[in-house]
C-alpha cells in the first residue's frame, strides 16, 4: 500500500473528524511535512480536505470521489479490494473490462470510472456518463455456466443492484424489463451485459456486466432527449451517503452473482419488483409495435405474453413500453 493510500484510508476511516498531522505521521512512520505533501496531492486530485492549525486534517463529509480506500469500510469480506480498479476517465468501463478479458483479467475484476466519454447502453444507445455524479462500473466474469444460466446473470445483477440501493438508501426500487431500475417513476440505473467470445472457437469465454447508476442529479442535468425519463437516486442532499458506500454495497451483492444466476433465487424478487408483470405493454421490435399482456416472467427472464389476438409467446430481447408508466409509478 502506498503512503498516499494509507493517508487516504485513515482520513476515510475518520471522515468528518480532524486527525492531527502528528497522529498521521506517527501512524505511517513519516515526517509531518511528508504528511502535508500527501495531503496537498490528495487535494489536487479533488479530495475536499480541510487543514486547521493545531487540529490537523479533516476529510469533509461531502467529499465524494470513488476510491478503494473509501469503499473499504463498507466492503464485506466476500469482496477482495485488490479486484477493484478505479479510473478517472475511460471510453467505457465495459470496453476496459473486455480489453482485460482478452489480456487474461481475473474472474470478478471490477472496473469503475469517474467519467465515460463513450458510455454505451442497450440497443446501440449511448449512456450519459458525466464526471462525478454516477457510478459507472463493469464486472468481468468468467462463469462456468451454461449459456442459459449466463443469460440470467444480467437479470440477477439487476436484482443485486436493487437490493444494494435499498439497503443503503431505504428507497424501494422497481424493474422495467429487461434491466432498467426505476425509482419514483424515473430510470436511475441501466445494465448492459456483453459476452466476450473466443474468435477461433466461438465459445463465450467471459461476460462483462456493465452497470450505470445515476447517483446525484437534477432533471436539468440530463440531456433534453432523456430528461422526461431519467432520474437519479438523490437530487441534491444525499444525507451523508457517498457513492463509495453504494458502490461497496453493490459489490457485496454482486459477489454472489454467479450463484444467484445458478440457483435462480433472485427470480421471485425480480418478479415482485417488475413494473410490467400483469400489465398491458407495447412490445417494440424491428417488425414494429404490438400490444401484449404480460402473464409471467420465465426462468431466463423472458416475458411470457398473451398477444392481442389471444395467442401466447415469449419475448427474450428488445424493449417494451408502458402507457402511463410515469403517472403510475
Ligand atoms: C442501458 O440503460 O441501456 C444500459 C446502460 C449501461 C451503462 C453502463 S455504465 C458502465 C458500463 N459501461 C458502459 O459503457 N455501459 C455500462
Amino acid at each position: 500500500m502506498t503512503t498516499k493510500s494509507k493517508v487516504l484510508q485513515l482520513l476515510e476511516q475518520n471522515r468528518d473528524t480532524f486527525i492531527s498531522g502528528e497522529a498521521l505521521a506517527g501512524a505511517l512512520s513519516i515526517s509531518r511535512s511528508g504528511v502535508w505533501k500527501v495531503i496537498r496531492d490528495l487535494k489536487k486530485e479533488g479530495y475536499q480536505i480541510t487543514a486547521v492549525t493545531n487540529r490537523g486534517y479533516r476529510l469533509e463529509g461531502g467529499s465524494d470521489r470513488l476510491s478503494v480506500e473509501g469503499m473499504a469500510p463498507f466492503l464485506p469480506d466476500t469482496v477482495d479490494p485488490a479486484s477493484i480498479h478505479i479510473h478517472q476517465i475511460l471510453d467505457s468501463t465495459n470496453n476496459e473490462a473486455k480489453r482485460l478479458a482478452v489480456s487474461g483479467g481475473a474472474d470478478h475484476t471490477v472496473i469503475f470510472a469517474e467519467e465515460q466519454t463513450g458510455g454505451r447502453g442497450r440497443l446501440g444507445r449511448s449512456f450519459f456518463s458525466p464526471k462525478g455524479s454516477g457510478i459507472y462500473m463493469s464486472l468481468l466474469l468468467r462463469p462456468t455456466l451454461s449459456a442459459d444460466f449466463a443469460v440470467r446473470l444480467t437479470t440477477a445483477a439487476c436484482v443485486a443492484v436493487c437490493r444494494a440501493i435499498e439497503s443503503v438508501t431505504g428507497k424501494a426500487c422497481r424493474i422495467k424489463w429487461v434491466n432498467d431500475i426505476y425509482l419514483e417513476g424515473r430510470k436511475v440505473c441501466g445494465i448492459l451485459t456483453e459476452a466476450v467470445s473466443n474468435f477461433e472457437t466461438g465459445a463465450i469465454e467471459s461476460v462483462v456486466v456493465g452497470i450505470g447508476v445515476n447517483f446525484k442529479a437534477v432533471p436539468d442535468d440530463f440531456p433534453a432527449e432523456i430528461r422526461d425519463k431519467a432520474g437519479a437516486i438523490f437530487q441534491d442532499d444525499t444525507g451523508g451517503i457517498t457513492r463509495n458506500q453504494l458502490a461497496a454495497a453493490m459489490l457485496g451483492e454482486l459477489a454472489s452473482l454467479t450463484a444467484m444466476a445458478r440457483t435462480g433465487e433472485f427470480l421471485p424478487d425480480y418478479k415482485a419488483r417488475s413494473i410490467v408483470l400483469g400489465r398491458t405493454v407495447t412490445v417494440v421490435s424491428a417488425k414494429g409495435e404490438r400490444s401484449a399482456f404480460v402473464e409471467d416472467i420465465d426462468q431466463s427472464g423472458g416475458l411470457v405474453v398473451r398477444w392481442d389476438d389471444g395467442s401466447t409467446g415469449v419475448i427474450s430481447t428488445g424493449e417494451v413500453s408502458i402507457r402511463g408508466l410515469f403517472d403510475k409509478e
